[in-house]
């Protein structure tokens, strides 16, 4: 059974789900370069198809991940009136998108690229809770009964849904509408913080660490909903608020932000964060652990934009009160497409096994002779490198900041060893080194390690297999020193552990570099310029390498360097 899913809004993306595995993800903004892109993911379903040689004749269904029948649907799939059947509740916000060419009567323009479904496939929707809930629970490595917590801003008009995932069904066990979303009181702190909603939360929570709770508790008070015992006993009033589409992505202004901007001013950014980060992770709390002791169960899944919060994710593990914590680590809105195709998936083979996710790369891969013509394409002098592990290594012990471009790229916020920039984490100065030559980011957020697996419990406190950098763990004292450019003010780092058997040539870098420095643990941050999306192509790569300070990029098995260079 081969089922699409098409996620249109914040983050657009497109997954493939072949007789239940995940087989291709993408979010169209790595395609078009437009970061959070909210438009039509036709370069994304393009790739799926292309990705198992498929057409739209071979797809069984198609699955939306929200109630609402949008215009653009019908656009997209060059649907005509009664061809097909919609669960239309009523139309929703994008209506206020809309344009003239989507009005019905009249045809796509020939230049953009529409696809004709299939006489067979159906078209099922999955409510937006439902498909986060989803790409987690049938991730989760089993069907054993869990609760399933989805948080996020706002989605199909919930914020928080509470479910159990019991024998392969998702159940329903209460739901939480907009006057209680954690997810836009997260949002208004950083956006009177001076960040954008749905983009900028990850800077408030590394900001955090900086402020002294104790000078703030309370100040935040009349901002948010509360809750407890696992019900909401005040509700809040978010007032109004507004959304443009900026270049292609959704931007939001909540009239809220004003007067917690006012708080900024007077108590300081560092604590206004500080206080932001610990009323989320109190009232998340107040939600989790009741409904975990309700179910009489340890066994927690979650996903929604909020779990992107790895210190919320820490905090909960940290508490001891569960004992399994499945987070999907593409948490946010771009995950969706995979979670409405795998429910689609499972309401019709409820059987079948749930797998554990093992990795993320689901993305595009180019082949040696792609990246080669593209590189003689441009005049570039290369040299080609057999074991190109050994020799990264002996790069990042030269303490270079090296580009690492290898095969599929991963899906989700996260790079993980396919689009990476690389660099030692022996040096305390390496932070600011990579952030005045690549990355340029604000100067107090933390960068990521990557290290072994089997080396994780030198490194972390209280570890678990934690893939995907959705967790952050305590680093151990002793190691602190040791790996100073990944270590936040916190003392937490928030690590991808690297198996062999999903990432053999990541693991020999750092395996090699590991017998080179005696640490086998790197830096890792994402391969992209500054407010771009992550690089999917060779040429984006490219360009990247020549318009920043970096140092070596590795293409494959193509080595660049910036050395010998007109004496550079
Ligand atoms: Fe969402």
């Amino acid at each position: 059974m081969k089922i699409l899913g098409v996620h249109i809004g914040h983050d657009s993306s497109a997954a493939l789900i072949v007789d239940g595995r995940i087989v291709a993800d993408v979010a169209e903004e790595r395609f078009n370069r437009i970061k959070h892109y909210c438009g039509l993911p036709i370069r994304s379903i393009d790739y799926c198809l292309r990705s198992e040689n498929l057409t739209m004749d071979d797809i069984d269904i198609i699955a939306i991940p929200s109630i609402f029948t949008i215009p653009d649907l019908n656009f997209l799939f060059n649907l005509k009136g009664s061809r097909r059947e919609f669960k239309t509740r009523k139309r929703q916000m994008l209506d206020a998108l809309d344009t003239i060419w989507k009005k019905p009567g009249l045809k796509p323009p020939l230049y953009i690229k529409t696809f004709e479904i299939g006489r067979n496939t159906e078209i099922v929707h999955v409510e937006h809770h439902l498909a986060h809930a989803a790409s987690a629970y049938y991730t989760s490595g089993n069907a054993d009964k869990q609760l399933i917590v989805t948080m996020d801003g706002v989605g199909d008009g919930k914020s928080i849904v509470l479910w159990r995932g019991e024998k392969g069904k998702i159940e329903r066990l209460k739901d939480f509408s907009g006057s209680a979303s954690l997810g836009w009181f997260y949002s208004n702190v950083t956006e009177a913080l001076g960040w954008w909603h749905g983009d900028g939360e990850g800077k408030t929570m590394g900001l955090a660490p900086y402020g002294d709770i104790q000078k703030v508790k309370g100040v935040l008070d009349a901002y948010y909903p509360k809750f407890s015992n696992g019900e909401l006993i005040e509700p809040h009033d978010f007032g109004r608020n507004y959304f443009w589409n900026e270049n292609g992505a959704i931007q939001w202004h909540f009239e809220g932000a004003n007067e917690i901007k006012k708080l900024v001013s007077k108590h300081g950014r560092e604590q206004i964060a500080a206080e932001g980060q610990r009323v989320l992770e109190e009232q998340a709390f107040e939600i989790i652990f009741p409904w975990l002791e309700k179910e009489k169960i340890k066994n927690l899944s979650c996903a929604g934009g909020v779990f992107l919060n790895v210190k919320l994710n820490q905090r909960i593990w940290d508490s001891g009160r569960v004992e399994r914590h499945i987070i999907y680590p593409n948490a946010g809105d771009s995950g969706l497409a995979v979670g409405a195709a795998l429910y689609a998936y499972y309401s019709n083979n409820p059987h079948t096994q749930i797998y554990n996710l093992d990795n993320l790369y689901w993305g595009p891969e180019y082949s040696e002779k792609e990246m080669e013509e593209c590189l003689k394409l441009r005049n570039i002098s290369y040299e080609r490198i057999d074991d190109v592990e050994a020799f990264t290594a002996r790069q990042l012990a030269d303490n270079k900041i090296v580009a690492w471009f290898q095969e599929r790229m991963e899906s989700g916020p996260r790079a993980l060893g396919n689009r990476s920039i690389l660099m030692s984490a022996n040096n305390p100065e390496n932070k600011d080194i990579i952030n005045a030559r690549v990355k340029f980011r604000e100067p107090f957020r933390p960068f990521c390690p990557s290290l072994l697996w089997e080396k994780q419990e030198e490194y972390l406190e209280n570890p678990r297999d934690e893939f995907f950098m959705i967790t952050s763990f305590t680093c151990k004292e002793a190691r602190r020193k040791k790996v100073p450019a990944v270590v936040h003010a916190d003392a937490t780092l928030r690590p991808q552990t690297v198996k062999k058997e999903f990432n053999k040539r990541f693991w020999n870098v750092i395996d090699e570099f590991g017998k080179l420095t005696g640490e086998y643990l790197i830096l890792n941050t994402s391969f992209n310029i500054m407010g771009e999306p992550i690089i999917n192509h060779p040429r984006e790569a490219i360009r990247c390498f020549y318009d920043t300070g970096l140092d070596c990029l590795i293409l494959g098995n193509f080595v660049l360097t910036k050395e010998n260079k007109g004496g550079e």
